[in-house]
């Protein structure tokens, strides 16, 4: 279904890996709602070639950008200029824990992993808007949105540092939200429920978490979906004085102490 929210808007979407990447869902929603993007990954990311199939989809150019790289990231940001002139929206779908990749748990991070982590899912946040504000790309009532997970909040075993990560780049959108509103843009991040893909998969007992979630929403897991709806009316001009918010996209976990789903399987034991 289109209504058309994103006519002639344009922007970048971080973070297409796969079609179960939350980041492909909502370049696939932009795209029906009418808007024009550019698509980035990783270098290593663009061999994997899945997102050329997304490109064509969409008729999108693809841009390879390491999210680290501040030389990547204002080549990127030269070529949307020069084919757009101004955008409207930035989505950032973008993390990574070495930690959790190797399996190294929080009481034992490896402080150069945790560093490279940090960069890739927090720092980079930084790094994009401000290639974006030195360019002063971002048309007047545009949207940048990062993804994040509750665990910035709180504890969830096994999330390991990406807890942290999650956190500072909340933090970051606060900190960068403020300076944007003198431009009129708006920064928020949303805090998603747990989706499988390639980075949902990478924690241990995701498959745990998924169900508990599910069972502990009283609306059920949002899925990507749902997310790339959701990520939609945040691009669009009907939430242009919503900024430098965190805001739960989980089907209600995030205000449910204890759901009678949870309860009863407890009950008996
Ligand atoms: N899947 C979940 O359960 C879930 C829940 C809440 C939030 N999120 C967040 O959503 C975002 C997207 O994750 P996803 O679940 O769609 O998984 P995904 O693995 O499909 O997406 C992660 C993306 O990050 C990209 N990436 C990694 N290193 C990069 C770098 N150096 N430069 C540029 N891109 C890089 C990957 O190539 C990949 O496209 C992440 O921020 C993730 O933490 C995911």
């Amino acid at each position: 279904m289109s209504y058309g929210l994103l006519k002639g808007k344009k922007g970048i979407i971080f973070g297409a890996l796969n079609d179960q990447s939350i980041a492909w869902k909502v370049a696939e929603r932009c795209h029906e709602e009418g808007a024009e993007f550019i698509l980035s990954n990783a270098p290593i990311a663009m061999r994997m070639g899945e997102i050329d199939e997304l490109a064509k989809k969409t008729g999108s150019d693809v841009i390879a950008a390491d999210a680290t790289s501040v030389e990547d990231l204002d080549k990127l940001f030269a070529h949307a200029e020069e084919k757009f002139g101004k955008i409207d929206f930035i989505l950032h779908s973008i993390g990574m824990s070495v930690n959790i990749r190797k399996g190294k748990s929080y009481t034992d991070l490896n402080y150069d992993f945790l560093e490279k982590g940090w960069d890739v899912s927090s720092v980079s946040f930084h790094k994009v808007m401000k290639a974006a504000w030195d360019r002063d790309i971002m048309n007047e009532w545009g949207s940048i949105l990062a993804l994040t997970y509750i665990a910035a909040q709180r504890v969830f075993p096994n999330y390991g540092d990406m807890a942290d990560n999650k956190s500072y780049l909340e933090s970051i959108a606060r900190s960068f939200g403020y300076y944007w509103g003198d431009r009129k843009v708006r920064v928020n991040t949303i805090s998603q429920s747990p989706v499988m893909t390639k980075a949902g998969a990478g924690v241990k007992g995701i498959s745990g978490f998924f169900n508990f979630a599910d069972d502990m929403s009283p609306l059920g897991n949002a899925d990507a979906l749902d997310c790339a709806n959701y990520c939609v009316s945040l691009f669009s001009d009907l939430t242009r004085k919503v900024t430098m918010q965190n805001l739960f996209h989980d089907g209600g976990f995030s205000k449910t102490g204890v759901s009678q789903k949870i309860v009863d399987k407890f009950e008996d034991l």
